[in-house]
């Protein structure tokens, strides 16, 4: 290997890390984005974007960070979208009976064809309804978990309130959003994926961008959660997206 090949890997490695942790953290104020999920062609192009490699690596995220919680019964993904997140679990984990919930009944169509395609439709179902109002009795779910959702819900404040009655005793909630204090790398890259990457139907909507900035600060989750009596409350920040995590 010349010596020249290991400089540039070097600067390269410096400069991307550079880049990633020396840029500032942005301090915008929240606008709420709505995303249109009941139109065909969002849909479609939502679809298509659950297919690009950095979407594919949020998921595992969600998915490794779920099985420390080694669910079991009754889980219920809110926001479920075209159910990407909610087949997986469905091979990945057993001992599940799944329900995803979303208040588009457009997306939730591409979402029943996908569990039949990979043959996990026997494990899971789903729901047409809003998180602000879940169709299921309350202190009768095991563990609810939710995906790049919480930025859209209109009234996040009765949206836990409803967490809290459907959970059962001792039921877990493990929530994955964006983080709108993210560093400035990642509104370049949000930006650049809007204004260039992804399909003209997202790019109308101002998506992926608006999805983070429509988001929550830590901050303000927290603030959030001191109105509710969740035990283990805990939200864990990283660079661009959190987990929100607690128990009924
Ligand atoms: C960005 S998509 C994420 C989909 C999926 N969770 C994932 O990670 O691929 C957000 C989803 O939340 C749904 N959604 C937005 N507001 C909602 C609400 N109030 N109640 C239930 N679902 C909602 C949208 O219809 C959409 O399918």
């Amino acid at each position: 290997m010349s010596f020249w090949y290991v400089f540039f890997v070097i600067i390269g490695i410096i400069s991307i890390i550079i880049l990633i942790f020396g840029l500032p953290r942005k301090k915008g104020t929240r606008y709420h984005n709505i995303e249109s999920l009941d139109n065909p062609d969002v849909v479609k192009a939502f679809e298509k974007m659950t297919n690009f490699l950095p979407f594919k690596l949020l998921h595992r995220k969600v998915i490794s960070r779920l099985k420390k919680f080694n669910p079991s019964g009754k889980l219920v993904d809110i926001g479920c979208g075209s159910g990407n997140l909610i087949t997986q679990i469905a091979e990945k984990l057993s001992k599940l009976n799944l329900v995803g919930v979303d208040i588009s009944s457009e997306i939730l169509e591409h979402a029943k064809k996908r569990v039949v395609e990979k043959k996990v439709d026997k494990k899971v179902a789903f729901k047409n309804g809003t998180v602000e109002k879940l169709p299921f009795p309350n202190n009768s779910v095991d563990f609810i978990i939710s995906s790049l959702s919480l930025h859209h819900w209109v009234n996040p404040i009765k949206a836990f309130k409803e967490i809290h009655q459907i959970l059962k005793e001792n039921g877990t909630f493990l929530i994955f959003d964006f983080r709108r204090d993210s560093r400035k790398f990642f509104y370049g890259l949000l930006t650049f994926a809007t204004k260039v990457v992804v399909p003209k139907a997202l790019k109308n909507i101002n998506e992926p961008l608006g999805s983070i900035q429509s988001s929550y600060t830590p901050d303000e989750v927290l603030q959030l959660f001191s109105q509710f009596s969740f035990q283990n409350a805990e939200i864990k920040p990283f660079l661009a997206w959190m987990f929100i995590s607690g128990k009924k």
